[in-house]
């Protein structure tokens, strides 16, 4: 999603839903309204985790998600349409807690604030899947750079990464993974881009490719090096100068830091999220494995 910030342009709020959030986040002050009592969940929330995986496969299909093939199978990964109509967005907002309202609330385009509404109560429900606990019930812990994490209960390593109306959601059973989708059938400038937060071999690898190639090979890099920095729970600011990808078209995708040993452990896939979008992730092996 972090392209698109760097345009300009304010949305319209969307003051129905705005308003029904404020009201939720006075209506349940504290932790006397337990929400997994609220029947109000889609149907994926009612399931339990079974440990089997054709079953947590069929229960997320019924739920929308997709899934999205990637090389080894070195994670699951799933995709799910953020497009909402008000009574579905009304209801993902039901699942939130109050500080997951309160991001919601203060996001200022209606889009960003369907979009997250929807992502979140999503992430609960494909969590709840694999955790065997309610969706309403998982909480979560932020990373001093907003990198998410289950706490208090059963743990799988996931990420999360919106653009456009779509989500895409990474789970690992042990290695930290990082995930980016971005839409890529819209103008950015990738040549200011590329020049300011690309190395010189990016950069030049990037003015390699034919011109009619090239807003698809410039996606393929930022997301490439936007997994890569979410999997260590960094923000971009404090890495993207730090490691290059080599080899960023071919397969498979290098990575290599002067400054950190630890960021060429990452391996970097591209699973094909369909048409209109390009999507990487990142996994770092778990320290103890080699
Ligand atoms: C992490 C970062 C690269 C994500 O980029 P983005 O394009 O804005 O957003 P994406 O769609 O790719 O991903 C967003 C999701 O990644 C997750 N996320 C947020 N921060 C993260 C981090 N540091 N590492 C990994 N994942 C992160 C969240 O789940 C978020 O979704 P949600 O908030 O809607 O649940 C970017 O936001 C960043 O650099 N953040 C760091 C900011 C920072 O350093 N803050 C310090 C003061 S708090």
């Amino acid at each position: 999603m972090s392209v698109s910030r760097y345009k300009t342009g304010k949305g319209k709020r969307d003051s129905n839903l705005r308003k029904f959030t404020r009201f939720l986040l006075q209506w349940q002050p504290g932790p006397q309204i337990d929400r997994s009592t609220l029947k109000i969940a889609p149907r994926v929330s009612e399931l339990k985790a079974s440990g089997n995986s054709a079953t947590q496969r069929a229960a997320l299909m019924a739920a929308g998600f997709m899934q999205v093939p990637v090389e080894n199978n070195c994670a699951d990964v799933w995709q799910f349409s953020l497009a909402a109509d008000d009574s579905t967005v009304t209801r993902h907002a039901l699942m939130l807690s109050s500080d997951e309202l309160e991001r919601a609330y203060k996001h200022k385009s209606t889009n960003g604030f369907r979009q997250f509404v929807v992502a979140r109560s999503m992430l609960r429900q494909l969590l709840a899947i694999y955790t065997g606990v309610s969706p309403a019930k998982l909480a979560f812990a932020y990373g001093p750079h907003g990198k998410p994490e289950l706490t208090g209960g059963p743990s799988v390593q996931f990420n999360l990464a919106h653009s456009g109306d779509r989500a895409i959601y990474a789970i690992a059973n042990k290695q930290p993974v990082g995930v980016d989708i971005e839409r890529i059938g819209r103008t950015v400038n990738s040549q200011r881009l590329a020049k300011r937060f690309f190395s010189t071999a990016e950069y030049e690898a990037l003015q390699g490719i034919s011109p009619t190639s090239r807003q698809q090979a410039f996606f393929r890099l930022w997301t490439g090096k936007e997994a890569i920095v979410k999997v260590t729970g960094k923000g971009l600011a404090q890495l993207i100068g730090k490691f290059e990808i080599t080899n960023p078209f071919g397969y498979p995708a290098l990575i290599i830091s002067r400054e950190s040993p630890q960021l060429e452990k990452i391996r970097l896939y591209y699973p094909d999220p369909g048409e209109g979008y390009i999507a990487a992730v990142a996994l770092l092996p778990a320290q103890n494995s080699r």
